[in-house]
C-alpha cells in the first residue's frame, strides 16, 4: 500500500509530496471516453463495476498517490427527491428548482444504503483492488444549494442569492436538509472503506466575506463536527477561497484545498500550521511547456515546503477534457521528481 498521501493528510513526514488531481477520472482520458460510448453518465455511475473501473484508471495510467470515487455530487440531490439529468450542452439539469416552501418541504433525508447503494458497492469493489488510499466525495451545502435552487450551473447565482436574502426560512431549512444529507452521505462512505472524505464547496467564492460566514461555513462545520467521530480526515476544498481564507482556517478541517488564484505560501500563512493545505497549479498550466510548467510546480512546492502542517500536491480546480493526458502525466513526474522521490530508470 503506498500511503504517502495518507502520512501527508496526517500531517507526517513522507519522503515525496504525493499528488492526485480533482476530476482525475474523466474525459481527458481515452479510456474513460471509451467506456462512456457504452453508457451514460448517471447509468455510469450508478454502475459499480463500471465506476470502480474509471476510479482505477488515472491511478494505472498517471501514477497518481490517491484514488477517488467515481460519482458525482449530485447524486444525493437525485437520492433527495430532484429529477436530474445531464445534458451534453448544458451539464446538470434539476427540474422544479427549490424556491418556495411547498418545494422544500417534498425534499427527504435519503438513507445512503437504501437510497445510494451503488455508491457504497464502488467504494467496497475500490478497497478490493487498490494499492492507494481511496477519497470519498460530496458537494458542501452551499455549493449543492446553488445547483438546486439554480435548477442547474449559474453565472451570477441570482436565485439562490434572492431566495437567501428574500426567504431566509427555506434557505436555511434546505441547507439544514442538504447538511443531514452529507452527514450520513460521508458517514456511509467512510463506513463503506473510503480513507478520507473530501467536501468540494465549488461555488462559496461567489459569496462574500460576511454571507459566508452566515449562509456557508456554519453548515460546514457542523458536518466536519459530526463527522470527526469516523476517524477519517477530511479535506475542505473552496474555488475562489482568497478572500475567506481566514474562516475558512475555522471549519475544523484537517486539510484545505485551495484553487490557483491565490499564492499558496501566503495562503498557507494565513491558514497556520494546524491544517495540512492541498493544491494549487492552474489547470490550464497543463497547457504549458514542460520546462515552464515546471517552474510553476518547483514554485508551489517551494513556498509550500514547511509552511503548512503539510502539503497535497493538486490542481487548482478539475482538470479539463482539453488537457492531454500527456501532460498529466508529466505534472505527476514532475512533483514527484522535484519533492525527491527516487525514480527508477
Ligand atoms: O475524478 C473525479 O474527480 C471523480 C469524479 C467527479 C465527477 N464530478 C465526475 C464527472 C467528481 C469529484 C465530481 C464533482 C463535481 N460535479 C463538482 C465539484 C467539483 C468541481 O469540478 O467543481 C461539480 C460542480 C459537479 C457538477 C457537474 N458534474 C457538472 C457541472 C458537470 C458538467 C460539466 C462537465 O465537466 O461535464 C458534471 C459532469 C461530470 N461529473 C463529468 C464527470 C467525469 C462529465 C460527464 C461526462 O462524462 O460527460
Amino acid at each position: 500500500m503506498n500511503d504517502t498521501f495518507l502520512k501527508a493528510l496526517r500531517g507526517e513526514e513522507t519522503p515525496y509530496t504525493p499528488i492526485w488531481i480533482m476530476r482525475q477520472a474523466g474525459r481527458y482520458l481515452k479510456e474513460y471516453r471509451e467506456v462512456r460510448e457504452g453508457v451514460d453518465f448517471l447509468t455510469l455511475c450508478k454502475t459499480p463495476e463500471l465506476a470502480a473501473k474509471v476510479s482505477l484508471q488515472p491511478v494505472d495510467i498517471l501514477g497518481v498517490d490517491a484514488a477517488i470515487l467515481f460519482s458525482d455530487i449530485l447524486i444525493p440531490v437525485e437520492a433527495m427527491g430532484m429529477k436530474l439529468e445531464f445534458s451534453e450542452k448544458h451539464g446538470p439539469v434539476l427540474s422544479e428548482p427549490i424556491r418556495s416552501r411547498a418545494l422544500l418541504e417534498k425534499l427527504t433525508v435519503p438513507d445512503p444504503e437504501d437510497d445510494m447503494p451503488f455508491v457504497m458497492e464502488t467504494i467496497k469493489l475500490l478497497k478490493s483492488q487498490l494499492k492507494v488510499p481511496l477519497i470519498g466525495f460530496s458537494g458542501a451545502p452551499f455549493t449543492l444549494a446553488t445547483y438546486m435552487i439554480e435548477g442547474g450551473g449559474s453565472k451570477n447565482f441570482l436565485f439562490t442569492k434572492r431566495v437567501m436574502y428574500q426567504n431566509h426560512g427555506v434557505f436555511s431549512g434546505l441547507m439544514e436538509k442538504i447538511s443531514d444529507t452529507v452527514i450520513s452521505y460521508l458517514r456511509a462512505q467512510i463506513r463503506a472503506g473510503a480513507d478520507t472524505v473530501q467536501l468540494f464547496d465549488t461555488w462559496a467564492g461567489v459569496l462574500s466575506p460576511d454571507d459566508y460566514r452566515v449562509f456557508a461555513l456554519p453548515y460546514v462545520k457542523r458536518i466536519i463536527k459530526e463527522l470527526k467521530s469516523e476517524g477519517a480526515p477530511i479535506i475542505y476544498f473552496v474555488n475562489g477561497c482568497a478572500g475567506l481564507l481566514k474562516d475558512i482556517k475555522t471549519s475544523g478541517a484537517d486539510a484545505i484545498g485551495i484553487d490557483w488564484r491565490v499564492d499558496i505560501g501566503e495562503a498557507a500563512r494565513t491558514l497556520g500550521k494546524k491544517t495540512v493545505i492541498q493544491g494549487n497549479l492552474d489547470p490550464c498550466a497543463l497547457l504549458l511547456p514542460r520546462e515552464i510548467m515546471k517552474e510553476k510546480v518547483k514554485d508551489i512546492l517551494d513556498k509550500a515546503r514547511g509552511a503548512a502542517k503539510g502539503h497535497i500536491f493538486n490542481l487548482g480546480h478539475g482538470i479539463l477534457p482539453e488537457i492531454p493526458v500527456e501532460n498529466a502525466k508529466s505534472l505527476v513526474e514532475l512533483v514527484h521528481e522535484l519533492s525527491g522521490k527516487a525514480i527508477a530508470r
